[in-house]
Protein backbone atom coordinates (compact mmCIF):
# COMPACT_ATOMS: atom_id res chain seq x y z
CA UNK A 1 0.00 0.00 0.00
CA UNK A 2 0.85 3.28 -0.84
CA UNK A 3 0.69 6.72 1.14
CA UNK A 4 1.35 9.82 -0.62
CA UNK A 5 0.38 13.63 0.12
CA UNK A 6 -0.60 15.53 -2.98
CA UNK A 7 -2.10 18.83 -3.20
CA UNK A 8 -5.03 18.23 -4.79
CA UNK A 9 -8.30 19.63 -3.72
CA UNK A 10 -11.31 17.22 -2.59
CA UNK A 11 -13.76 18.17 -5.02
CA UNK A 12 -11.48 17.68 -7.29
CA UNK A 13 -9.61 14.42 -6.35
CA UNK A 14 -10.66 11.49 -8.21
CA UNK A 15 -10.88 8.01 -6.79
CA UNK A 16 -12.77 5.27 -5.57
CA UNK A 17 -13.28 6.67 -1.77
CA UNK A 18 -12.96 10.15 -0.69
CA UNK A 19 -13.20 10.71 3.22
CA UNK A 20 -13.71 14.39 4.59
CA UNK A 21 -13.38 15.03 8.07
CA UNK A 22 -16.25 17.69 9.16
CA UNK A 23 -16.29 18.77 13.07
CA UNK A 24 -19.54 19.25 15.19
CA UNK A 25 -21.61 21.91 14.75
CA UNK A 26 -19.31 22.73 11.60
CA UNK A 27 -20.20 21.03 9.49
CA UNK A 28 -22.23 22.93 6.34
CA UNK A 29 -19.76 25.62 7.11
CA UNK A 30 -16.60 23.60 6.23
CA UNK A 31 -15.40 24.76 2.81
CA UNK A 32 -14.71 20.81 1.40
CA UNK A 33 -18.26 20.43 2.13
CA UNK A 34 -19.67 23.44 0.83
CA UNK A 35 -17.14 23.13 -2.91
CA UNK A 36 -18.64 19.19 -2.87
CA UNK A 37 -21.85 20.03 -2.05
CA UNK A 38 -22.24 22.21 -4.73
CA UNK A 39 -20.61 19.80 -7.40
CA UNK A 40 -23.48 17.20 -6.13
CA UNK A 41 -26.08 19.84 -6.68
CA UNK A 42 -27.10 20.03 -3.27
CA UNK A 43 -26.88 15.69 -2.55
CA UNK A 44 -24.46 15.93 0.41
CA UNK A 45 -26.84 18.45 2.33
CA UNK A 46 -29.64 15.75 1.93
CA UNK A 47 -27.76 12.55 2.93
CA UNK A 48 -26.28 14.96 5.96
CA UNK A 49 -29.83 15.92 6.69
CA UNK A 50 -31.20 11.94 6.26
CA UNK A 51 -28.63 10.88 8.51
CA UNK A 52 -28.95 13.19 11.14
CA UNK A 53 -24.97 13.50 10.80
CA UNK A 54 -23.80 16.12 13.24
CA UNK A 55 -19.82 15.65 13.15
CA UNK A 56 -19.77 13.99 16.49
CA UNK A 57 -16.90 12.29 17.02
CA UNK A 58 -16.45 8.61 15.22
CA UNK A 59 -19.86 9.50 13.47
CA UNK A 60 -19.60 8.38 10.06
CA UNK A 61 -21.95 9.01 6.71
CA UNK A 62 -21.66 8.18 3.06
CA UNK A 63 -22.90 8.63 -0.05
CA UNK A 64 -22.02 7.14 -3.47
CA UNK A 65 -22.07 10.46 -6.51
CA UNK A 66 -23.60 9.94 -9.59
CA UNK A 67 -21.66 8.66 -12.32
CA UNK A 68 -22.10 11.45 -13.87
CA UNK A 69 -19.79 13.61 -12.22
CA UNK A 70 -16.48 13.40 -12.60
CA UNK A 71 -15.36 13.27 -8.95
CA UNK A 72 -14.91 10.75 -6.05
CA UNK A 73 -17.00 7.70 -6.39
CA UNK A 74 -17.84 7.39 -2.62
CA UNK A 75 -17.96 10.15 -0.34
CA UNK A 76 -17.67 9.28 3.47
CA UNK A 77 -18.20 11.76 5.79
CA UNK A 78 -16.27 11.35 9.11
CA UNK A 79 -17.23 13.18 12.21
CA UNK A 80 -14.79 14.96 14.36
CA UNK A 81 -16.02 16.50 16.93
CA UNK A 82 -15.79 19.63 18.81
CA UNK A 83 -12.73 21.49 16.97
CA UNK A 84 -11.33 22.71 20.48
CA UNK A 85 -10.45 19.17 21.24
CA UNK A 86 -8.43 18.59 18.09
CA UNK A 87 -5.09 16.62 18.77
CA UNK A 88 -3.03 14.12 16.60
CA UNK A 89 -4.54 10.94 18.12
CA UNK A 90 -7.85 12.37 17.10
CA UNK A 91 -6.40 12.78 13.38
CA UNK A 92 -4.98 8.66 13.85
CA UNK A 93 -8.48 7.89 14.85
CA UNK A 94 -10.54 9.90 12.24
CA UNK A 95 -7.67 8.35 9.26
CA UNK A 96 -8.33 4.85 10.80
CA UNK A 97 -12.07 5.53 10.61
CA UNK A 98 -11.38 7.21 6.69
CA UNK A 99 -9.21 3.91 5.78
CA UNK A 100 -11.69 1.05 7.43
CA UNK A 101 -14.52 2.80 6.15
CA UNK A 102 -13.02 2.72 2.36
CA UNK A 103 -12.08 -0.77 3.37
CA UNK A 104 -15.25 -2.15 4.21
CA UNK A 105 -16.88 -0.12 0.45
CA UNK A 106 -13.81 -2.69 -0.84
CA UNK A 107 -12.37 1.18 -2.16
CA UNK A 108 -8.58 0.68 -3.95
CA UNK A 109 -7.84 4.28 -4.24
CA UNK A 110 -8.53 6.21 -1.12
CA UNK A 111 -8.15 10.22 -0.46
CA UNK A 112 -8.00 11.66 3.07
CA UNK A 113 -9.16 15.42 3.52
CA UNK A 114 -8.42 15.87 7.49
CA UNK A 115 -7.67 19.15 9.41
CA UNK A 116 -4.37 20.15 10.48
CA UNK A 117 -3.80 19.62 14.38
CA UNK A 118 -1.99 22.74 15.69
CA UNK A 119 -1.42 23.87 12.22
CA UNK A 120 1.87 21.65 12.07
CA UNK A 121 1.32 19.62 8.50
CA UNK A 122 4.64 17.49 9.89
CA UNK A 123 3.09 16.25 12.83
CA UNK A 124 -0.35 16.15 11.12
CA UNK A 125 0.95 14.23 8.04
CA UNK A 126 2.71 11.81 10.26
CA UNK A 127 -0.43 11.04 12.66
CA UNK A 128 -2.51 10.64 9.81
CA UNK A 129 0.13 7.94 7.92
CA UNK A 130 0.20 6.07 11.33
CA UNK A 131 -3.91 5.86 12.00
CA UNK A 132 -3.30 4.71 8.07
CA UNK A 133 -0.79 1.93 8.79
CA UNK A 134 -1.93 0.82 12.33
CA UNK A 135 -5.24 0.14 11.29
CA UNK A 136 -5.38 -1.99 8.13
CA UNK A 137 -3.05 -4.00 9.89
CA UNK A 138 -4.70 -6.84 10.08
CA UNK A 139 -2.54 -10.32 11.48
CA UNK A 140 -3.69 -13.02 8.99
CA UNK A 141 -0.37 -15.62 9.62
CA UNK A 142 -2.07 -18.04 11.37
CA UNK A 143 -5.08 -18.53 9.47
CA UNK A 144 -5.17 -21.46 6.54
CA UNK A 145 -7.02 -18.93 4.22
CA UNK A 146 -5.68 -15.51 5.37
CA UNK A 147 -8.37 -13.38 2.68
CA UNK A 148 -11.05 -15.47 3.83
CA UNK A 149 -14.02 -13.01 5.89
CA UNK A 150 -13.61 -10.28 4.63
CA UNK A 151 -10.13 -9.88 5.43
CA UNK A 152 -8.55 -9.32 2.27
CA UNK A 153 -7.01 -5.85 1.83
CA UNK A 154 -8.43 -4.04 -1.12
CA UNK A 155 -6.51 -0.65 -0.47
CA UNK A 156 -3.67 -0.38 -2.55
CA UNK A 157 -3.14 3.84 -2.69
CA UNK A 158 -3.92 6.43 -0.15
CA UNK A 159 -3.57 10.03 -0.86
CA UNK A 160 -3.45 12.83 1.80
CA UNK A 161 -4.91 16.09 0.66
CA UNK A 162 -4.12 19.10 2.47
CA UNK A 163 -0.88 18.62 4.08
CA UNK A 164 1.34 19.81 1.31
CA UNK A 165 4.61 18.09 0.40
CA UNK A 166 5.24 15.73 3.72
CA UNK A 167 7.03 12.79 2.43
CA UNK A 168 9.36 12.69 4.80
CA UNK A 169 6.99 12.61 7.93
CA UNK A 170 5.14 9.74 6.09
CA UNK A 171 8.33 7.80 5.27
CA UNK A 172 9.19 8.29 9.22
CA UNK A 173 5.58 7.36 10.38
CA UNK A 174 5.61 4.52 8.06
CA UNK A 175 9.05 3.33 9.16
CA UNK A 176 7.93 3.92 13.31
CA UNK A 177 4.65 1.82 12.34
CA UNK A 178 6.62 -1.38 10.97
CA UNK A 179 8.06 -1.40 14.74
CA UNK A 180 4.66 -1.33 15.97
CA UNK A 181 3.64 -3.71 13.82
CA UNK A 182 6.79 -6.34 14.60
CA UNK A 183 5.77 -5.63 17.90
CA UNK A 184 2.18 -6.80 17.15
CA UNK A 185 3.21 -9.62 15.39
CA UNK A 186 5.39 -11.18 18.11
CA UNK A 187 2.34 -10.77 20.53
CA UNK A 188 0.02 -12.30 18.69
CA UNK A 189 2.18 -14.99 18.24
CA UNK A 190 1.25 -17.90 20.40
CA UNK A 191 4.07 -19.68 23.27
CA UNK A 192 4.48 -22.49 20.96
CA UNK A 193 5.66 -19.84 17.86
CA UNK A 194 7.52 -17.51 19.79
CA UNK A 195 9.69 -18.80 22.32
CA UNK A 196 13.28 -17.43 23.91
CA UNK A 197 14.73 -19.31 20.93
CA UNK A 198 12.46 -17.16 18.28
CA UNK A 199 13.30 -13.91 19.67
CA UNK A 200 17.14 -14.10 19.76
CA UNK A 201 16.44 -15.20 15.80
CA UNK A 202 14.21 -11.76 15.21
CA UNK A 203 16.78 -9.81 17.25
CA UNK A 204 19.57 -11.31 14.88
CA UNK A 205 17.39 -10.95 11.87
CA UNK A 206 17.20 -6.88 13.20
CA UNK A 207 20.55 -7.03 13.93
CA UNK A 208 21.55 -7.59 10.33
CA UNK A 209 19.34 -5.88 8.76
CA UNK A 210 19.86 -2.73 10.33
CA UNK A 211 23.61 -3.14 11.06
CA UNK A 212 23.21 -3.93 15.08
CA UNK A 213 25.30 -5.35 17.43
CA UNK A 214 23.91 -8.40 18.75
CA UNK A 215 25.09 -10.25 21.86
CA UNK A 216 23.06 -13.30 22.67
CA UNK A 217 24.18 -14.39 26.24
CA UNK A 218 23.25 -18.46 26.59
CA UNK A 219 22.76 -20.16 30.09
CA UNK A 220 26.06 -20.85 31.09
CA UNK A 221 27.13 -16.96 30.07
CA UNK A 222 24.47 -15.83 32.14
CA UNK A 223 25.71 -18.42 35.20
CA UNK A 224 28.97 -16.99 34.72
CA UNK A 225 27.57 -13.14 35.31
CA UNK A 226 25.85 -14.92 38.67
CA UNK A 227 22.43 -13.69 37.11
CA UNK A 228 20.99 -16.52 39.58
CA UNK A 229 17.46 -14.37 39.44
CA UNK A 230 16.85 -14.82 35.88
CA UNK A 231 18.04 -18.08 36.01
CA UNK A 232 15.99 -19.62 38.24
CA UNK A 233 12.85 -18.08 36.10
CA UNK A 234 14.13 -20.17 33.20
CA UNK A 235 15.02 -23.10 34.97
CA UNK A 236 11.53 -25.16 34.29
CA UNK A 237 11.48 -24.51 30.88
CA UNK A 238 12.93 -27.27 28.57
CA UNK A 239 13.82 -24.24 26.44
CA UNK A 240 16.85 -22.36 26.52
CA UNK A 241 17.26 -18.69 28.21
CA UNK A 242 18.34 -15.88 26.22
CA UNK A 243 19.60 -12.67 27.09
CA UNK A 244 19.58 -10.79 24.16
CA UNK A 245 21.27 -7.59 23.91
CA UNK A 246 21.08 -5.64 20.78
CA UNK A 247 23.14 -2.24 20.34
CA UNK A 248 22.38 0.25 17.84
CA UNK A 249 25.25 3.00 17.59
CA UNK A 250 25.59 6.11 15.93
CA UNK A 251 27.91 7.21 13.81
CA UNK A 252 30.70 9.80 15.69
CA UNK A 253 29.84 10.60 19.83
CA UNK A 254 26.20 9.94 20.73
CA UNK A 255 24.74 12.83 22.24
CA UNK A 256 22.85 9.95 24.84
CA UNK A 257 23.76 6.52 26.06
CA UNK A 258 19.85 4.72 26.99
CA UNK A 259 18.94 1.65 27.82
CA UNK A 260 15.36 -0.14 27.04
CA UNK A 261 14.46 -3.19 28.79
CA UNK A 262 11.67 -5.57 28.14
CA UNK A 263 9.64 -7.93 29.58
CA UNK A 264 10.47 -11.46 27.67
CA UNK A 265 8.44 -13.95 29.07
CA UNK A 266 7.11 -15.88 26.21
CA UNK A 267 4.89 -17.75 28.64
CA UNK A 268 3.92 -17.41 31.78
CA UNK A 269 2.30 -20.54 33.58
CA UNK A 270 2.37 -19.09 37.01
CA UNK A 271 5.62 -22.13 38.11
CA UNK A 272 4.36 -24.30 40.73
CA UNK A 273 2.08 -20.96 41.84
CA UNK A 274 0.43 -21.83 38.69
CA UNK A 275 -2.38 -19.64 36.92
CA UNK A 276 -5.69 -20.90 37.96
CA UNK A 277 -8.63 -20.93 35.45
CA UNK A 278 -9.97 -17.68 35.39
CA UNK A 279 -6.57 -15.92 35.86
CA UNK A 280 -6.28 -16.00 31.95
CA UNK A 281 -3.33 -18.10 31.79
CA UNK A 282 -4.32 -19.02 28.11
CA UNK A 283 -3.41 -14.98 27.32
CA UNK A 284 0.23 -15.39 28.70
CA UNK A 285 1.57 -15.45 25.17
CA UNK A 286 1.62 -11.59 25.67
CA UNK A 287 4.04 -11.69 28.92
CA UNK A 288 6.54 -10.71 26.34
CA UNK A 289 4.89 -7.53 25.42
CA UNK A 290 7.75 -5.37 26.49
CA UNK A 291 10.49 -7.01 24.49
CA UNK A 292 7.94 -6.66 21.81
CA UNK A 293 7.50 -3.28 22.36
CA UNK A 294 12.11 -2.89 22.64
CA UNK A 295 12.32 -5.04 19.92
CA UNK A 296 9.97 -2.96 17.55
CA UNK A 297 11.61 0.04 18.68
CA UNK A 298 15.03 -1.29 17.74
CA UNK A 299 13.94 -1.33 14.30
CA UNK A 300 12.22 1.81 14.61
CA UNK A 301 15.54 3.49 15.60
CA UNK A 302 17.71 1.47 13.84
CA UNK A 303 15.74 2.75 10.44
CA UNK A 304 15.67 6.25 12.02
CA UNK A 305 19.31 6.53 12.75
CA UNK A 306 19.37 9.45 15.30
CA UNK A 307 22.27 9.96 17.19
CA UNK A 308 21.99 8.54 20.61
CA UNK A 309 23.15 4.79 21.37
CA UNK A 310 20.83 2.63 22.72
CA UNK A 311 20.98 -0.51 24.15
CA UNK A 312 18.12 -2.71 23.57
CA UNK A 313 17.79 -5.95 26.40
CA UNK A 314 15.59 -8.68 26.68
CA UNK A 315 16.37 -11.44 29.79
CA UNK A 316 14.04 -14.25 27.26
CA UNK A 317 12.59 -17.22 28.87
CA UNK A 318 9.37 -19.08 29.93
CA UNK A 319 8.14 -19.21 33.47
CA UNK A 320 7.13 -23.07 33.45
CA UNK A 321 6.85 -26.29 36.00
CA UNK A 322 8.43 -29.41 35.85
CA UNK A 323 10.69 -31.66 38.22
CA UNK A 324 13.09 -28.89 38.44
CA UNK A 325 11.08 -25.67 39.10
CA UNK A 326 12.01 -22.85 41.91
CA UNK A 327 10.17 -24.21 44.57
CA UNK A 328 7.76 -21.29 46.63
CA UNK A 329 10.54 -20.34 49.29
CA UNK A 330 13.35 -21.15 47.38
CA UNK A 331 15.99 -18.48 47.94
CA UNK A 332 17.80 -16.88 44.59
CA UNK A 333 21.05 -14.59 44.46
CA UNK A 334 20.77 -11.86 41.92
CA UNK A 335 23.61 -10.46 39.85
CA UNK A 336 24.39 -8.19 41.93
CA UNK A 337 24.89 -10.21 45.16
CA UNK A 338 21.24 -9.20 46.41
CA UNK A 339 19.20 -12.49 47.11
CA UNK A 340 15.21 -13.09 47.31
CA UNK A 341 13.08 -15.25 48.64
CA UNK A 342 10.71 -16.32 46.32
CA UNK A 343 7.55 -16.31 48.01
CA UNK A 344 5.15 -16.20 44.66
CA UNK A 345 6.68 -17.95 41.57
CA UNK A 346 4.88 -16.19 39.47
CA UNK A 347 5.83 -13.27 40.53
CA UNK A 348 8.75 -13.71 37.88
CA UNK A 349 8.91 -10.74 35.76
CA UNK A 350 10.53 -8.72 38.50
CA UNK A 351 13.02 -11.41 38.59
CA UNK A 352 14.00 -11.71 35.17
CA UNK A 353 14.24 -7.98 34.82
CA UNK A 354 16.69 -7.75 37.77
CA UNK A 355 19.09 -9.03 36.42
CA UNK A 356 18.89 -7.14 33.35
CA UNK A 357 18.49 -4.30 35.48
CA UNK A 358 22.42 -5.14 36.86
CA UNK A 359 23.78 -5.70 33.23
CA UNK A 360 21.95 -2.52 31.79
CA UNK A 361 23.61 -0.16 34.19
CA UNK A 362 27.21 -1.41 33.93
CA UNK A 363 26.45 -0.36 30.52
CA UNK A 364 27.20 2.97 31.83
CA UNK A 365 24.09 4.23 30.16
CA UNK A 366 22.59 7.84 30.85
CA UNK A 367 19.24 6.63 31.59
CA UNK A 368 17.54 3.28 31.79
CA UNK A 369 13.71 2.18 30.84
CA UNK A 370 12.03 -0.71 31.49
CA UNK A 371 8.41 -2.19 29.71
CA UNK A 372 6.76 -5.14 31.19
CA UNK A 373 3.55 -6.91 31.43
CA UNK A 374 4.44 -6.98 35.19
CA UNK A 375 1.06 -6.81 37.52
CA UNK A 376 -2.60 -7.48 37.26
CA UNK A 377 -2.98 -4.71 39.87
CA UNK A 378 -1.64 -2.21 37.52
CA UNK A 379 -4.45 -3.38 35.81
CA UNK A 380 -6.58 -2.91 38.66
CA UNK A 381 -5.42 0.39 39.10
CA UNK A 382 -5.18 2.26 35.84
CA UNK A 383 -7.55 -0.19 33.73
CA UNK A 384 -6.88 -1.85 30.27
CA UNK A 385 -5.77 1.57 28.27
CA UNK A 386 -3.30 3.16 30.53
CA UNK A 387 0.22 2.06 31.50
CA UNK A 388 2.07 3.13 34.94
CA UNK A 389 5.17 4.83 35.29
CA UNK A 390 7.35 4.65 38.01
CA UNK A 391 11.08 6.85 38.42
CA UNK A 392 12.87 8.65 40.98
CA UNK A 393 14.00 10.71 38.67
CA UNK A 394 10.99 13.58 37.96
CA UNK A 395 12.71 15.04 34.49
CA UNK A 396 12.61 11.26 33.23
CA UNK A 397 9.19 10.65 33.93
CA UNK A 398 8.29 13.83 32.23
CA UNK A 399 10.09 13.24 29.25
CA UNK A 400 8.38 9.68 29.01
CA UNK A 401 5.23 11.39 30.01
CA UNK A 402 5.00 14.02 27.18
CA UNK A 403 7.03 11.35 24.25
CA UNK A 404 3.75 8.94 25.49
CA UNK A 405 0.90 12.27 25.05
CA UNK A 406 2.67 13.05 21.85
CA UNK A 407 2.13 9.24 20.84
CA UNK A 408 -1.20 8.92 22.02
CA UNK A 409 -0.29 6.13 24.16
CA UNK A 410 -2.14 6.77 27.79
CA UNK A 411 0.19 6.29 30.92
CA UNK A 412 -0.17 7.90 34.42
CA UNK A 413 2.90 8.36 37.16
CA UNK A 414 2.57 6.40 39.71
CA UNK A 415 4.27 6.78 43.34
CA UNK A 416 7.55 4.76 44.33
CA UNK A 417 6.49 4.97 47.74
CA UNK A 418 9.23 3.73 50.11
CA UNK A 419 7.31 2.71 52.76
CA UNK A 420 5.44 0.11 51.00
CA UNK A 421 9.09 -2.02 50.74
CA UNK A 422 8.08 -2.73 54.23
CA UNK A 423 5.81 -5.80 52.38
CA UNK A 424 8.53 -6.93 50.62
CA UNK A 425 10.98 -7.72 53.62
CA UNK A 426 11.95 -11.02 54.44
CA UNK A 427 13.20 -12.85 57.29
CA UNK A 428 15.67 -14.79 55.63
CA UNK A 429 16.64 -13.03 53.01
CA UNK A 430 17.38 -9.36 51.68
CA UNK A 431 13.64 -9.15 50.19
CA UNK A 432 10.74 -11.30 49.18
CA UNK A 433 9.63 -11.14 45.98
CA UNK A 434 5.86 -10.40 46.68
CA UNK A 435 4.07 -7.95 48.58
CA UNK A 436 0.66 -7.91 50.00
CA UNK A 437 -2.38 -7.83 47.35
CA UNK A 438 -2.74 -4.14 48.08
CA UNK A 439 -0.59 -1.72 46.20
CA UNK A 440 1.31 -5.17 44.52
CA UNK A 441 2.11 -2.48 40.87
CA UNK A 442 4.07 -0.03 43.61
CA UNK A 443 5.72 -3.13 45.39
CA UNK A 444 6.77 -4.77 41.66
CA UNK A 445 8.30 -1.46 41.33
CA UNK A 446 10.02 -0.91 44.68
CA UNK A 447 11.22 -4.33 43.98
CA UNK A 448 13.37 -3.28 40.82
CA UNK A 449 14.40 -0.20 42.44
CA UNK A 450 16.61 -2.65 44.69
CA UNK A 451 18.64 -3.51 41.37
CA UNK A 452 19.55 0.01 39.92
CA UNK A 453 21.94 1.81 42.01
CA UNK A 454 22.72 5.30 40.41
CA UNK A 455 21.48 5.75 36.81
CA UNK A 456 18.09 7.72 35.66
CA UNK A 457 15.59 4.66 35.51
CA UNK A 458 12.26 4.39 35.18
CA UNK A 459 10.15 1.62 34.76
CA UNK A 460 6.69 0.93 32.18
CA UNK A 461 3.87 -1.30 33.86
CA UNK A 462 1.93 -1.84 30.39
CA UNK A 463 0.26 -5.07 31.76
CA UNK A 464 -3.09 -3.76 30.08
CA UNK A 465 -2.29 -1.72 26.99
CA UNK A 466 -0.35 -4.90 25.35
CA UNK A 467 -3.41 -6.29 24.62
CA UNK A 468 -6.87 -5.42 23.61
CA UNK A 469 -10.40 -7.39 22.97
CA UNK A 470 -12.26 -4.93 20.92
CA UNK A 471 -11.12 -3.33 17.63
CA UNK A 472 -10.91 0.68 18.36
CA UNK A 473 -9.40 3.61 16.95
CA UNK A 474 -6.28 2.44 14.45
CA UNK A 475 -6.01 -1.00 17.26
CA UNK A 476 -7.50 -4.04 15.82
CA UNK A 477 -8.40 -6.70 18.61
CA UNK A 478 -5.26 -8.77 20.24
CA UNK A 479 -1.84 -6.88 19.88
CA UNK A 480 -1.61 -3.03 19.94
CA UNK A 481 2.36 -2.76 19.85
CA UNK A 482 1.98 -0.79 22.59
CA UNK A 483 5.12 1.24 23.68
CA UNK A 484 6.71 1.49 20.68
CA UNK A 485 6.19 4.99 19.57
CA UNK A 486 6.39 6.46 22.95
CA UNK A 487 9.88 5.01 23.06
CA UNK A 488 10.98 5.96 19.61
CA UNK A 489 9.54 9.47 20.43
CA UNK A 490 11.38 9.48 24.12
CA UNK A 491 15.05 8.27 22.10
CA UNK A 492 14.73 10.84 19.49
CA UNK A 493 13.13 13.51 22.23
N1 LIG B 1 2.50 -11.62 33.75
C1 LIG B 1 1.82 -11.43 34.97
C2 LIG B 1 1.06 -10.11 35.04
C3 LIG B 1 -0.07 -9.94 34.08
C4 LIG B 1 -1.36 -10.19 34.46
C5 LIG B 1 0.15 -9.49 32.78
C6 LIG B 1 -2.41 -10.02 33.58
C7 LIG B 1 -0.90 -9.32 31.90
C8 LIG B 1 -2.17 -9.58 32.29
C9 LIG B 1 2.82 -11.45 36.13
O1 LIG B 1 3.93 -12.26 35.95
C10 LIG B 1 2.09 -11.98 37.31
O2 LIG B 1 1.75 -13.11 37.31
N2 LIG B 1 1.90 -11.12 38.30
C11 LIG B 1 1.22 -11.49 39.48
C12 LIG B 1 2.02 -10.97 40.65
C13 LIG B 1 1.58 -11.48 41.96
C14 LIG B 1 1.90 -12.96 42.08
C15 LIG B 1 2.30 -10.72 43.04
C16 LIG B 1 -0.16 -10.87 39.43
O3 LIG B 1 -0.29 -9.77 38.91
O4 LIG B 1 -1.10 -11.51 39.90
MN1 LIG C 1 3.55 -14.27 36.58
ZN1 LIG D 1 4.48 -12.61 34.02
Amino acid sequence: MKIQAIDTTPQLWAGDCLAIGLFEEQVEQSQHFIAIDQTLDGLLQEIVSESEFKGKSGETTWLRSPSSKTIARKIVLIGLGKPDAWTLEGLRQAAATGVRTAQKQKAKTVGLALPLCHNNAQLSAGAIAEGIELSLHQDNRFKSEPEANGSKQYIEQVDVLGVGMQADAIAKAQQVSAGVILARELVNAPANVVTPMSLADTAAQLAQELELTLEILEKEQCEALGMGAFLGVAQASDMPPKFIHLTYKPQGTPARKLAIIGKGLTFDSGGLNIKPTGSGIETMKMDMGGAAATLGAAKAIGTLKPNVEVHFIVAATENMISGHAIHPGDILTASNGKTIEINNTDAEGRLTLADALVFAEKLGVDAIVDLATLTGACIVALGNDIAGVWSPQDDLATALLSASEQAGEKMWRMPLEDKYFEGLKSPIADMKNTGPRPGGSITAALFLKQFVQKTAWAHLDVAGPVWTEKESGYHNVGATGFGVRTLVNWVLS
